[in-house]
């Protein structure tokens, strides 16, 4: 039988309930998720990849068709040698449009066969984003509404640890 591989890629900088909605419900539709926490080249994280990755596979433990990976390069060259099918991705607004859009093609125009699928994100996420719990975690803002509840501690200390940075 061919399982459906696919990856729901991001920074992750840190995981969010909105990331989290969007794998869970990738893992109810496919066979296999990946996750893989990136290098966006235009951004500047705060989190180290593998405190990223680390939080990411605490969230999603329980999840067992999903597994957490990095990687450097292209994600279309990981698709093709991985196999994998299709790229996931959450969608807030139309501001996430144009950017989304643009990689859809990019990422098609490397490897033809690798489709893109946008998930509509749940309403309780629209307006959710990491660099909003970045920065109200760094000044001691309630994060509980926005993050996993078993990552929920260690991102407020490590947000405090670097408030004002
Ligand atoms: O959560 P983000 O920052 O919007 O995720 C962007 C990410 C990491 C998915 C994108 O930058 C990416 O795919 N990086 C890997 C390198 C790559 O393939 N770049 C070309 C994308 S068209």
């Amino acid at each position: 039988m061919n399982k459906k591989k696919v990856i729901c890629p991001g920074s992750f900088d840190p995981v969010t309930l909105g990331h989290l909605d969007i794998i869970t419900r990738a893992s109810k539709m496919f066979d296999c998720v990946y996750v893989a926490a990136l290098v966006n080249s235009s951004k500047n994280p705060s989190f180290s990849i593998e405190e990223r990755m680390e939080l990411m596979r605490e969230a999603v433990r329980e999840l067992d068709n999903v597994q957490v990976v990095s990687f450097e390069g292209l994600l279309a060259e990981y698709c093709r040698k991985n196999n994998i099918d299709a790229i996931v991705k959450g969608l807030r607004a139309v501001s996430d449009f144009e950017y989304e859009f643009q990689m859809a093609i990019a990422n098609k125009k490397l490897y033809p066969q690798l489709e893109t699928i946008f998930l509509t994100a749940d309403s309780d996420s629209m307006y959710l984003s990491s660099s909003m719990v970045r920065e109200i975690g760094r000044y001691g803002g309630d994060i509980s509404n926005f993050v996993p509840a078993c990552v929920h501690d260690r991102i407020v200390a490590r947000l405090r640890e670097t408030n004002g940075k």
